[in-house]
């Protein structure tokens, strides 16, 4: 089968001819239909997080069931799933006690380098991606990594679901558990923030403001239940936002990974206000924060992958999608590929897209 593989960071990405072995006892081996691509697979294509190389990258990805292992009850061939690489044993403490996301068990969620599930024909190790490797025509995972959907569910939108939409949405409802009438301000309208926004119109967040430096995506935001929208290019964000709020937020998002972003998002609350960082800031980077601040108890926290319940989140995303709640094709900006996949990075970094996918069929 074919794979995109990066072999060294800021290079492009090669296709190879990789192989799977045959599942193991609590492995699926699943056919990818579609993978997007989002800005995390890009910061570990630039080096911003290490990651042993050379790899399949991917990670957000949705598919028919192939084959399953011997111990595997949970799907069969033939079943849409949906991936996601927040993988849990069930069993540890944080799995027992509901924090899922943050599960220990490596033998089930294995570390960087940790799993041999790929293979090449060459002696060097070809490394599996936060346990999925999706830019690859076929996954092998463990099953804890898959969640059942409805078969008329557009496998297209179903794939945004498995890293964007739940990360987005999750943070919003599951980690900073934002209640009807709060005011919300995501920075950074990628594929990410475009989930916080819509996830704060379905929490019914009051004032729901956006902020990017792209008027196409401000737009976009708007159609997602933006109430307001900020453009950093006009001022200063913090104080743009105190003048529409009357003196800060009650939650903000920082959906974009950068120092001087996440700061903002903490220098706009109002007391009692909580920031939420969503983005990846790159590895070893410290942030700076005014210690006053915290005396009128504003909070700062992470937020991964949304916090999710992924087995219950996804299908009622699916359901939102259902009922028109959750616009999920206006997340599509292009259908590549799987040739065109340096293109469609290029265009993530330019910043005119909000999701590209990766068709395997087409
Ligand atoms: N202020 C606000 N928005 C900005 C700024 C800025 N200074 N600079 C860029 N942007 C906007 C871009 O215009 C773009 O719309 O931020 C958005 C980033 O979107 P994507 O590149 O699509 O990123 P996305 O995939 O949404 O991921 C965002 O979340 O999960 C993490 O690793 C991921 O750190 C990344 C973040
Ligand atoms: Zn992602
Ligand atoms: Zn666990």
């Amino acid at each position: 089968m074919k794979a995109a593989v990066l072999h060294e960071v800021n290079k492009p990405l090669v296709i190879e001819d990789v192989s799977v072995p045959n599942p193991g006892p609590r492995e699926v081996l699943i056919r990818t239909k579609v993978a997007g691509l989002c800005h995390s697979d890009l910061h570990f294509m630039e080096g911003l997080y290490p990651h042993p190389l050379p790899a399949v990258l991917g990670h957000e990805s949705a598919g028919v069931v192939e084959k399953v292992g011997s111990d595997v009850t949970y799907v069969k061939p033939g079943d849409h799933v949906v991936t996601c690489l927040s993988v849990f044993c069930g069993t540890c403490d944080n799995c027992t006690t509901g924090r899922t996301v943050l599960c220990t068990d490596t033998t089930v969620k294995m570390l960087p380098g940790q799993s041999n599930r790929l293979s090449w024909g060459r002696k060097e190790k070809l490394n599996q991606f936060l346990n999925l490797s999706s830019f690859a025509e076929q996954m092998l995972v463990h099953e804890n990594a898959i969640v059942k959907i409805r078969k008329d569910m557009p496998l297209e939108l179903a794939a945004l679901i498995g890293c964007g939409v739940i990360t987005g949405y999750g943070a919003v409802v599951n980690t900073a558990k934002v209640t009807a009438g709060e005011s919300v301000v995501v920075i950074g309208c990628g594929g990410v923030g475009m989930a916080a926004i819509n996830g704060a119109e379905i929490a019914g967040a009051g004032r729901i403001i956006a902020v990017d430096t792209n008027p196409a995506k401000l737009q976009l935001a708007t159609k997602l239940g933006a109430t307001d929208i900020v453009d950093p290019r006009n001022g200063d964000v913090v104080q743009q936002v105190r003048d529409l709020t009357g003196g800060g937020v009650h939650h903000s998002f920082e959906v974009l990974g950068r120092k001087e972003t996440a700061e903002q998002a903490f220098a706009m609350l109002a007391p009692g206000g909580t920031a939420t960082i969503v983005g990846m800031i790159p590895f070893g980077q410290k942030i700076e924060l005014h210690g006053f601040d915290f005396l009128r108890e504003r909070k700062i926290q992470g937020s991964s992958m949304g916090s999710n319940h992924f087995r219950v989140d996804m299908p009622r995303l699916i359901e939102f999608y259902m009922r028109g709640k959750l616009h999920l094709e206006d997340w599509i900006s292009a259908k590549l590929k799987l040739s065109e996949i340096n293109e469609g990075f290029a265009n993530m970094k330019a910043g005119k897209t909000v999701r590209s996918v990766i068709m395997f069929d087409a």
